[in-house]
Parts: C-alpha cells; sequence; structure tokens
C-alpha cells in the first residue's frame, strides 16, 4: 500500500490527479497539504475540501493542512488564467462545510514524517514553498519520506509561464523554494513541463474521458471543461495536458515509468528572462552527484487505464 501525502494547490490537474490516486487500490491518501499557486491558498484549501466530498471521503479521513499563501519571495502571478478564478474551472461550486486542521501544513509535513519514518510518499504537485519550509525546519525530512514525486521544473528549457517562458509554472512561483529543495534532497522523481507535453492525450482519449457518465465523470469532466477549451484554442486541437496526474501515477505505480535518467539538476534564481528556469546536467559536466530521478517516458495505455478508472 502507497501512504500519499499530497502537497497541492488545486488547481484542476490537481483534483484529477487527487482522484487518480483516490481510485487506485494500493493508494491511501493519508493527508492533503495545500499551498498557493494556481490560485491563492484560501481558494485552493476550499478546493480541497470540495474534492473531497465530490469523493465521498468520510469528513474524518484525509485531513487537510493549509499551507503557505505565497512563495519565500512573493510573486504577484497565478494561474487562474487557466484554472479559472476559482481554480476549479469557474464552476463555483458550493462552499464545503469540512473541517480544515488547525496545525500547519509545514507543522504536519515534519510531524507526519517522523512519526511514520521511511513509510509516506510525498507528491509535491504545485509550489515547493511547505516543502522547502518543512525541510529547513526538519533537515533530516529527506530521510523520513519513503519518496518524493515533484512535479515541476523543465529540462529543456521549454516551460509554461508568460513571465519566464523557460520555466514552468511551480518553479516559477518559488524557485527559492524549488532550489532549496534541490539542495537537500538526493534521490527525487521530477516530471517536467516538457515530459507533461510530451504525454498530451490525443483527441479520441479526451473525449473517452470527458464522457464517463458516472457521478464521478461528470465532475471530472465539469473541473476540465472550460481548461480543454482554453487548450483546444491554444493547440487548435482537443487536447488535455496532465503535469500532476502523471506525477500522482508515479508515485501510486512506480513501474509506470518506462524512461528516467538519474541527473544532477539545479536552479536558475538570477536570470532576468529565465529565472525559476531548471537545467539538467545530462553529461555530468559538473560532476555534481545527481539528486533527480528526470521522468521521461510512462507506460501512456497505462496512464488512460488509471485516468479512466478514476472517473468511475
Ligand atoms: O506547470 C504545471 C503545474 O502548475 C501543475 O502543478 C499545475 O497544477 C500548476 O500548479
Ligand atoms: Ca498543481
Amino acid at each position: 500500500m502507497v501512504e500519499l501525502v499530497i502537497d497541492t494547490d488545486p488547481g484542476v490537474d490537481d483534483a484529477r490527479a487527487i482522484m487518480l490516486a483516490q481510485a487506485h487500490p494500493d493508494a491511501k491518501i493519508y493527508a492533503l497539504t495545500t499551498v498557493g499557486g494556481n490560485v491563492g491558498v484560501d481558494q485552493t484549501t476550499a478546493n480541497a475540501c470540495v474534492l473531497l466530498d465530490a469523493l465521498g471521503v468520510a469528513p474524518d479521513r484525509t485531513p487537510i493542512y493549509r499551507g503557505a499563501g505565497t512563495g519565500l519571495l512573493a510573486v504577484q502571478y497565478d494561474g487562474a488564467y487557466f484554472h479559472g478564478a476559482d481554480g476549479f474551472g469557474n464552476n463555483n461550486f458550493l462552499p464545503s462545510s469540512r473541517r480544515v486542521e488547525g496545525e500547519h501544513a509545514v507543522n504536519a509535513l515534519v510531524r507526519m514524517a517522523n512519526e511514520r519514518p521511511g513509510e509516506l510518499t510525498l507528491a509535491a504537485i504545485g509550489p515547493l514553498t511547505n516543502l522547502a519550509l518543512a525541510t529547513r525546519l526538519d533537515p533530516a525530512l529527506p530521510h523520513k519520506f519513503k519518496r518524493l514525486v515533484i512535479m515541476g521544473g523543465t529540462i529543456r528549457g521549454t516551460g509554461n509561464n508568460r513571465r519566464n517562458p523557460s520555466a514552468e509554472f511551480n518553479a516559477y512561483m518559488d524557485p527559492e523554494a524549488m532550489a532549496i529543495v534541490f539542495e537537500t534532497w538526493q534521490d527525487f522523481w521530477l516530471v517536467s513541463w516538457e515530459t507533461t507535453l510530451h504525454h498530451q492525450l490525443e483527441p479520441a482519449q479526451v473525449e473517452q474521458l470527458m464522457s464517463v457518465n458516472t457521478p464521478r465523470g461528470k465532475f471530472w469532466a465539469q473541473l476540465t471543461r472550460e481548461s480543454l477549451e482554453y487548450v483546444t484554442k491554444r493547440m487548435g486541437r482537443p487536447g488535455l495536458l496532465m503535469p500532476d496526474e502523471i506525477a500522482l501515477a508515479i508515485a501510486v505505480e512506480p513501474e509506470i515509468v518506462t524512461k528516467s535518467e538519474h541527473r544532477y539538476m539545479s536552479m536558475e534564481l538570477r536570470g532576468e528572462h529565465t529565472r525559476g528556469q531548471t537545467t539538467v546536467d545530462w553529461f555530468n559536466l559538473t560532476g555534481r552527484a545527481p539528486n533527480a530521478h528526470v521522468v521521461l517516458e510512462i507506460n501512456k495505455e497505462r496512464f488512460i487505464e488509471l485516468l479512466m478508472a478514476s472517473a468511475q
């Protein structure tokens, strides 16, 4: 059983990623920690509550811990242009009455790892502010989580944000946090924006997923509809990009990775046009020890199966 802590900024793809994990027979979502990113942390936390309600998760299961509202060096930017003003596709779901824990997410990350050393898998699918702060609080944290899977960063300078086009959104929102994680965690798995692009769903797969006639399927489609229109307009054809979903698929089924490289990754903090860009030492030129398993390929057929299962 993979016991998951998911650090997240829900976010449409975050929600679908959490649905994928929640539906997986070999995974249990132990806790959610929220962070500001796609939208503000109050909204991402409220969305996490709405999501667990929609999935029928009992109120006393899967605690939610509210985390950092801005990056270590606050950036005035968000992902509302893609995820909607509510972060959930402008569906304006009814607010949830679900309780949010009083403990801060950063303290919760440290506590959970110390209570369950070597047992919990951490999937970080938003800006890494909470994780960086937790690692400063407990420098041994990298040895206390069983595994870390990150969605974030670029591996060939192809980013997705409007300020620095060579930076991926989560990286750009808190470059210092990602730099801290890169310097302190030795063996994380990383899903980049380029790998996300490489696994864009085909129109037929989109159609299949958007037409699952179950309550979860309808919720999945409702979340997705507006961002699908956005992608279709920009790409000229229906296509869904699944960054967080790929990260959670790897977290719950490590064997889904069919190609990865163990390399040293670093973070650019100062470039006028490149702040937030992450770089990969593909040919071991720096002599620095690898810190990242850079995911390049996953089993696409199995990935679609996991997505379909999450909408049943
Ligand atoms: O760049 C994609 C990442 O940024 C995803 O985690 C998405 O949810 C946004 O947070
Ligand atoms: Ca996210």
